[in-house]
């Protein structure tokens, strides 16, 4: 297989990565999305880093990571920088392959406290904390951030040079600014002037990347060495293995049926109970639902029902009530499906 990258010292088996995705790219999701393969490295959520370094059971949850779920890179925020290198460090030691600093998270009340796209806004600052991180971990350190604060100035190509120098072994760049939001369209040249401004380290490119197309002009109009695909997963689980395909020339493998699908889904709700509990199932569903949904064709009953769930007992007479109003499959339970696929 073609699209081999190599993010300092760790060699990954391809430039496709799954991007971080608070909310959504759980210890569970990830192992599902391990299955089906394709990508070369999974990031957790951003991790506040005191929090972890406090040990707060809403951070080691985030940080929680199996021998399947490997190479895995820890995300983590925050505004001072010992405690980020604490936390790296922290992150090391308990099997991190990867530390990544978050410096593009345009949610207020991360960049209100100088963490996240803020970051942008003070090169040198971001600099020094990169060089203070690299010194304090063997693992190789990355950066993921936004091509700039607000629209006039593209701030990550001062930055990216100096990241460079500072020792990040990667860079993956958002094609929009912290003030374009998820708004617009990913802004392509800007990419390429990063990855035009750096020497040698890797620059991965991100946005609205969701087929083969977009990921062939991710590479061919950026330069950039890898792709990295987040919301594209949610919506196609399948997507890296089709991207793969499709850049090495190879035939695209055939769509996954609706039944693959539901599975994908069931296997994923399943792992949530098993490793946080029903209730929290039950309340991460109620958003997730909505990017399984996309591709599952009209399904409002179970969108509607799921949209409220609460228990996993109501979650299998939906996704039972779905497939036998499709005409599939009506005597098979959802929890069959998984296990039979
Ligand atoms: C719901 C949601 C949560 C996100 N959480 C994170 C995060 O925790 N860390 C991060 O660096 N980026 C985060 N992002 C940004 C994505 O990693 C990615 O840069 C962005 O969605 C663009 O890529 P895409 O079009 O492939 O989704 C998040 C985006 C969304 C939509």
């Amino acid at each position: 297989m073609t699209g081999q990258l190599s993010i300092g010292s760790l060699r990954l088996t391809s430039n496709l990565l799954l991007a971080p995705l608070a909310g959504y790219t759980t210890l569970p999701f990830r192992l599902c999305m391990r299955e089906i393969g394709g990508f070369g490295l999974a990031a957790t959520e951003l991790i506040h880093a005191r929090s972890f370094l406090e040990q707060q059971r809403k951070a080691l949850d985030l940080a929680q990571t199996t021998s399947d779920d490997h190479p895995l890179a820890v995300q983590l925020f925050g505004a001072v920088a010992e405690e980020i290198r604490d936390a790296a460090q922290l992150a090391q030691e308990r099997g991190a392959a990867v530390v990544d600093l978050n410096m593009g998270c345009p949610v207020e009340k991360v960049v209100s406290r100088g963490a996240g796209a803020a970051m942008l806004q003070d090169p040198r600052k971001a600099g020094a904390l990169v060089q203070m991180i690299v010194r304090a971990v063997t693992i190789p350190v990355t950066v993921k951030t936004r091509l700039g604060w607000d629209g006039s100035r593209l701030d990550a190509v001062e930055l990216a040079p100096i990241l460079e120098d500072a020792g990040a072994a990667a860079l993956a760049i958002h094609g929009r600014t912290r003030e374009g939001q998820f708004g617009g369209s990913v802004d392509i040249a800007g990419i390429r002037a990063v990855v035009q401004s750096v020497t040698a380290m890797p620059v991965i490119g991100n946005g609205d990347v969701r087929d083969v197309r977009s990921a062939r002009r991710m590479f061919d109009d950026t330069g950039c060495t890898g792709v990295m695909i987040g919301r594209g997963a949610l919506a196609n689980p399948w997507v890296f293995r089709e991207i793969r395909a499709g850049l090495d020339g190879a035939a695209l493998p055939p769509a996954p049926t609706l039944l693959e699908r539901v599975a994908f889904m069931t296997r994923h709700f399943l792992r949530v109970v098993e490793l946080r509990g029903e209730h929290i199932a039950c309340l991460q569903f109620r958003k997730m639902i909505d990017w399984y949904a996309k591709a599952f064709g009209p399904c409002t009953a179970l969108k509607r029902g799921i949209r409220q769930l609460g228990s996993a007992a109501q979650f299998h007479d939906l996704v039972g009530a779905f497939l036998a109003e499709r005409g599939r499959l009506e005597e098979m339970t959802a929890q069959e499906i998984a296990l039979a696929s």
